[in-house]
């Protein structure tokens, strides 16, 4: 990791993303401006599994990221010539996805003579709310707290400035997002079960069945969603309910326990600007509803980038490439991809 000081930006720069099962570029212009971006999703690939299969996740890939790196820079107006450095997720995620976006990243890199970023793709999510133009009252100031609630990563982050993020809480168990994709698929709905949930919970009454809240009151901003997922099954599998109560149930249940552990996260952090929430969960209504009565409690505003920043993109790597770049931060091409790869070891300015 090297730091020199700042690197002048004054070339566009080429985002990649590959750690889970969405495969994206993007070319962000000098000063953060979004020049072109695509996003491949692979949910058809893996639906009939119910989850995500790492390896063809990778083939996936591969199969997909040279082209559309191409597409997206040929849709800017631009070719691989144009670029000033090359951005590329290099974990945490799925090693074989990671492995592919690094690769390829650090082979434009090789043949341009360009700058290479290995960026850490949680990074990317607590930095997205600091894009340019993103939030019409200009980007937050540090320290923020960041909500990162998606179907691999659910937890509180001290966003306290470029590299230095402190972890105030984690799930113990599922993801968030994970949690909404079992109970959906114990009441029979298609993967990724999150959307489908919200869907059929806007028809139940979160009142008709009791579900537990999972740690709301105690001490902290840890997670935990097993015991309420058992309790879903349990109430599918007795029969008595309407799965659209279950589902209303099951999300009331969920955005308190969000919001009961963003108040404590506050309460950790009182500097605290704003609440950033990022990952696939922040499209659900009633998490974002919650999580802004603890904002508007606390006199903060809670943020929320545009739903295809919240979800993975290429537009966030890119932009924390920028952010380092601008740092002088950069990274050898031996740079070794890591499928774990917490917050709090990141190297900052
Ligand atoms: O951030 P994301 O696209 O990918 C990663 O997991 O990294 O998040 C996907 C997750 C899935 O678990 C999906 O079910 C969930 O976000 N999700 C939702 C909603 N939309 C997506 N969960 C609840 N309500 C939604 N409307
Ligand atoms: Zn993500």
């Amino acid at each position: 990791m090297g730091a020199e000081g700042g690197f002048a930006v004054d070339r566009p720069v080429l985002g990649l993303e590959s750690s889970c099962d969405e495969t994206a570029a993007a070319v962000l212009a000098p000063d953060g401006r979004i020049l072109a971006e695509a996003v491949l999703s692979q949910e058809r690939e893996h639906a009939a599994f119910g989850g995500v299969v790492p390896e063809i996740a990778a083939r996936a890939h591969l199969d997909a990221l040279p082209g559309l790196a191409e597409r997206v820079l040929h849709r800017a107006g631009l070719g691989f010539a144009d670029l000033g450095a090359v951005a590329a997720t290099s974990g945490p995620g799925l090693i074989g996805g990671l492995i592919v976006g690094a690769c390829f990243g650090k082979g434009v890199a090789i043949a341009r003579g360009l700058p290479f970023v290995a960026v850490n793709h949680l990074e990317a999510h607590a930095l997205t709310a600091r894009l340019p133009g993103l939030l019409p009252d200009g980007p937050p100031a540090f320290p923020y707290l960041l909500l990162l609630v998606s179907g691999g990563h659910c937890q509180c982050v001290a966003v306290e400035g470029l590299g230095r993020y402190r972890r105030l809480g984690s799930t113990l168990d599922d993801a968030v997002g994970e949690a909404f994709d079992k109970a959906a698929k114990l009441m029979g709905l298609p993967w990724p079960g999150g959307p489908h949930l919200e869907r059929l919970a806007a028809q139940g009454d979160a009142r008709a069945v009791a579900l537990p809240r999972p740690l709301l009151g105690r001490p902290g901003c840890d997670f935990s969603f097993s015991g309420l997922k058992t309790a879903v099954a349990r109430a599918v599998a007795a029969g008595g309910a309407a799965h659209a109560d279950i589902a209303a149930g099951f999300q009331a249940a969920v955005a308190a326990v969000l919001a009961d552990r963003a108040r404590n996260a506050l309460g950790l952090l009182p500097e605290a600007s704003a609440i950033v929430v990022a990952g696939g969960v922040a499209a659900n209504q009633a998490v974002r509803a919650a999580l802004a009565r603890v904002a508007g409690m606390a006199g903060v505003p809670m943020l929320a980038p545009p739903l295809r920043l919240c979800t993975d993109n290429a537009v966030m790597v890119a932009w924390a490439g920028i952010e380092r770049l601008r740092a002088g931060l950069t990274d050898p091409l031996d740079h070794a991809p890591r499928p774990r790869w917490p917050l709090a070891e990141m190297a900052g300015a």
